[in-house]
């Protein structure tokens, strides 16, 4: 992969990279599809990162189907699928990790301790092996993206990241490759997120700041619905990720709610279009 990346570079060529752990959706599409306008050659990594799951979290049972993931890549114009083997990624001895220190304290690195310290060392690597100009993230994790921009800023690492935003279903589900674990029943309680959201949104545009209001507003509606336990509702500073007490131009609500034993995600940031 890296020889393949320097042949290009050597040749002027812009390379795009969308790091992905697989069994795609039209979020991931999308971000392969804006990739392509942006470079001459797309390069997209499938790979189920084993040091981002907790000891309890789904790393086996994370879905998984290669075939289906090459046919969607190749009809969206993806250049090169890079999919390499646990032993490759992390051979025995392996010893060696990258570690945002403060943007990963809240959110999801409270309830998922190690999940970032996994996500940004698999990035650092990827990043080194595929040796892209621009990478491209998702801000439906928006924790995620904001912690590898941090790590790309401080390590002085020589690519760009881009922030798209969250590709929704129909009725407002942010799309997401654990969507497939939700039972049937299951389906409408998981709109609660997308719902929550929008309730955040209204009370913000009807002139409600305090950040108290709108979680305590959010939390009813939530506990109202059935199959869910929440994680976290929190309001945000969107450099900081720091608890906000009041909304300012840069915050974001992010959700973590478990619908089922399904624990989803969701976030907007105030002022923002949130569509559907
Ligand atoms: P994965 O969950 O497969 O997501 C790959 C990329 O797709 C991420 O940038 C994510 O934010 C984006 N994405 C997921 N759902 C989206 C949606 N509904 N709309 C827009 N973008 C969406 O995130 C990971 O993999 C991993 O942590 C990874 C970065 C690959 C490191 O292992």
């Amino acid at each position: 992969m890296q020889s393949y990346s320097e042949n290009l570079r050597m040749e002027g060529e812009r390379i795009a990279f969308v790091p992905t752990m697989g069994y795609f959706h039209e979020g991931h599409l999308r971000l392969m599809k804006e990739a392509k306008k942006m470079a001459d050659c797309v390069v997209v990594s499938i790979y189920v990162n084993p040091t981002q799951f907790g000891p309890k979290e789904d790393f086996s049972k994370y879905p998984r189907d290669l075939d289906r993931d090459l046919k969607m890549a190749q009809s969206v114009g993806v250049d090169v699928i890079f999919y390499p083997a646990d032993k490759e990624m992390y051979p025995a001895n392996y010893q060696t990790y990258v570690d945002v220190e403060k943007v990963t304290q809240n959110l999801c690195g409270k309830s998922r301790p190690g999940h970032f310290r996994g996500v940004t060392t698999v990035c650092c690597k990827l990043f080194n092996i595929v040796k892209p100009h621009m990478a491209v993230f998702g801000q439906k994790d928006f924790q995620q993206f904001i912690t590898i921009k941090r790590m790309v800023d401080d390590l002085n690492m020589d690519l760009q990241i881009i922030g798209l935003p969250t590709v929704r279903e129909s009725d407002g589900l942010a799309m997401s490759s654990r969507n497939k674990y939700l039972l049937k029943d299951e389906k409408s309680s998981a709109l609660t997120l997308f719902k929550s959201l929008k309730l955040a949104q209204k009370l913000y545009a009807g002139g409600e700041t305090k950040s108290s209001v709108i979680i305590n507003e959010v939390e009813k509606l939530i506990k109202r619905t059935p199959h869910t336990a929440i994680d976290y509702i929190k309001i945000c500073d969107t450099k900081t990720l720091k608890d906000a007490d009041k909304i300012k131009s840069q915050s974001v609500i992010a959700l973590a709610v478990k619908v089922g034993k399904t624990r989803l995600i969701d976030n907007h940031v105030f002022g923002e279009k949130l569509e559907r």
